[in-house]
């Protein structure tokens, strides 16, 4: 049984902990995290702490805390020589206090704490800086994914230049749709149908090949008209750009 301390309260900490408590390999011992408060969810069936002078010993601790506070909170952990990882897409593995061993371990999904996931498919990538850590690290995260991938720091911050595109981007052109069907008191329902084939799409297409509309036909008429509808002169930029890129990337000029 591989025994885990659990460094912070957020969403990633919130499934992390769910997907752990329900494995047989890996026992979180202890919580840690600033505020009584946040600590609430966690306290019930394990050990909580908010003073890093009461952590306890374990196999790993896993960071899951902001990016910009990860290399200090590092610094100030009271022992050496133990395996410290963070959960961080963009943050490099070096940037962990030299006294501890180092790694990562970055559960490539979005999470927020009130939405259920499965961790089963989500792609774990693991990196060490010993040998014998990358396979504790494999281990824990075989126990609650069947994808577990080793992925050095510069190759996860290409990953996650990527995630941010197809997710976070994504995501806010779903929110610019939104609030034009809005302004004209028609619901974003209508478009859910589109966006989910759109994804699943992707099961039997590459992302090139998928590619459908005005933009890809080169269809001047339908993408002017489109352009007299927007109003907000940033996402009429959104619009043209990505038309642009559109045109650009399957060869034909516009
Ligand atoms: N959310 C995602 O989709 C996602 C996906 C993959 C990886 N990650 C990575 O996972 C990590 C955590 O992300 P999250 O989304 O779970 O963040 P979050 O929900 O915003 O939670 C941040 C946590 O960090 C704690 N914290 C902030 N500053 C701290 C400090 N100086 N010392 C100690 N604790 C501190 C917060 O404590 P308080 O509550 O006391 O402020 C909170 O528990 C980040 O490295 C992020 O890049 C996130």
């Amino acid at each position: 049984m591989i025994k885990m301390v659990l460094i912070g309260t957020g969403n990633v900490a919130n499934h992390l902990y769910k997907a752990f408590e329900a494995t047989k390999d890996v026992s979180i011992i202890q919580v840690f995290g600033r505020s009584n408060k946040s600590l609430k969810s966690f306290s019930k069936n394990t050990e909580t702490c908010s003073s890093i002078s009461e952590l306890k010993d374990a196999d790993v601790y896993i960071i899951a805390i902001s990016d910009d506070a990860i290399t200090s909170f590092t610094q100030k952990l009271p022992f050496k020589n133990r395996l410290v990882v963070h959960t961080s897409g963009t943050v490099a593995m070096n940037v962990l206090s030299e006294k501890n061993r180092k790694g990562v371990f970055y559960p490539l999904q979005t999470f927020t704490k009130d939405r259920e996931i499965s961790f089963s498919q989500i792609p774990i990538c693991i990196e060490s800086e010993e040998a014998s850590d990358l396979q504790i690290l494999h281990n824990i995260g075989k126990a609650i994914s069947k994808k577990v991938v080793e992925i050095n720091s510069e190759e996860r911050k290409k990953l996650h230049v990527s995630a941010v595109i197809v997710n976070n981007f994504v995501n806010h052109l779903y929110y610019i749709g939104s609030d034009l069907l809005e302004k004209n008191n028609l619901s974003f329902d209508l478009l859910k149908p589109l966006i989910f084939e759109t994804a699943l799409k992707l099961e039997s297409h590459e992302p090139k090949e998928a590619q459908t509309g005005p933009a890809k036909r080169n269809d001047k008429k339908t993408i002017e008209n489109h352009l007299n509808q927007l109003n907000n002169n940033a996402f009429k930029e959104l619009y043209i750009q990505l038309t642009k890129s559109i045109i650009d990337s399957h060869g034909e000029k516009l």
